[in-house]
């Protein structure tokens, strides 16, 4: 098993800007295999491959909790074998990294309507949640059947069954609502926009967007990421 690097020392004794918690719209895996004149299936397999290297490589940063879009609400409306493809890729995944997972402190958790998927995911999702869920080191959210707009009605739902809807009430209600304030949001592939992807926690997020297509994604661009996110002034409305 491959294990994970010591956790970085934080520079400058803690008071650090480095983020607590980061989010990628991992996108790119179709242009990817284009560009060879490969399948999408096999953009996608890399994409994968990129996805294990990056969490790997985030625990060793200190980071808290890193978000990835895997698969949205909306992705259903591509062709079922993409479709299938991915959600063949999604089971290898959890079969073959949830072992290193537990050994090494990274907690597992989903955003989004994960009970929506094929049964036999959502019981190997829900095991590998009950073996990682005491896990404290870093906290890895894969969103999956996600919409921020439906997460944000089903959290507004609760809220109004509690009797008021406040900002505090929704936050307590959104799929994230146990994890840190998102820092900073990623987004490869050259595009930029949200594509209904963390709406809500992206009110005060640093925005970072890179031409590169995921599967070219490396751990030294993610570190150019968070140090960028370092140098920026965060005024949250104020001045
Ligand atoms: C965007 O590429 C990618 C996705 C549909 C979501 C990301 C999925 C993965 C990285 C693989 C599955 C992940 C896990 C954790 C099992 P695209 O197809 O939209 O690329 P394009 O815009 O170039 O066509």
């Amino acid at each position: 098993m491959l294990g994970f690097a010591k956790k970085a020392e934080k520079a400058g004794g803690g008071q650090t800007t480095n983020p607590r918690h980061v989010a990628i719209i991992m996108d790119g895996n179709g242009r990817w295999a284009k560009k060879r004149h490969l399948p999408r299936a096999l953009g996608h397999k890399k994409g994968v491959e990129v996805v294990r290297e990056i969490v790997r490589h985030a625990a060793t940063t200190g980071l808290e909790a890193l978000s990835l879009y895997a698969f949205s609400s909306e992705n259903w409306k591509r062709p079922e074998d993409e479709v299938n493809d991915l959600m063949g890729l999604l089971r290898g995944f959890i079969k073959s990294d949830i072992d290193e997972f537990a050994a090494n402190d990274v907690r597992l958790k989903i955003i989004g309507n994960y009970r929506a998927l094929a049964p036999d995911i959502v019981d190997m999702i829900d095991d590998a949640l009950a073996r990682t869920a005491h896990n404290r080191r870093t906290t890895l959210a894969v969103a999956l059947n996600y919409g921020a707009q439906d997460e944000l009605v089903r959290a507004a739902q609760a809220a109004a069954g509690e009797g008021a809807i406040s900002a505090e009430a929704i936050e307590r209600h959104l799929d994230t609502a146990d994890m840190p304030p998102l820092d900073l949001l990623i987004r490869t592939s050259g595009e930029q926009r949200l594509s209904n992807f963390m709406l809500w926690q992206a009110a005060y997020a640093e925005l970072w967007f890179t031409d590169t297509l995921w599967p070219d994604f490396t751990p030294a661009e993610f570190d150019s990421a968070l140090a960028e996110f370092g140098t920026r002034e965060r005024r949250y409305g104020g001045r």
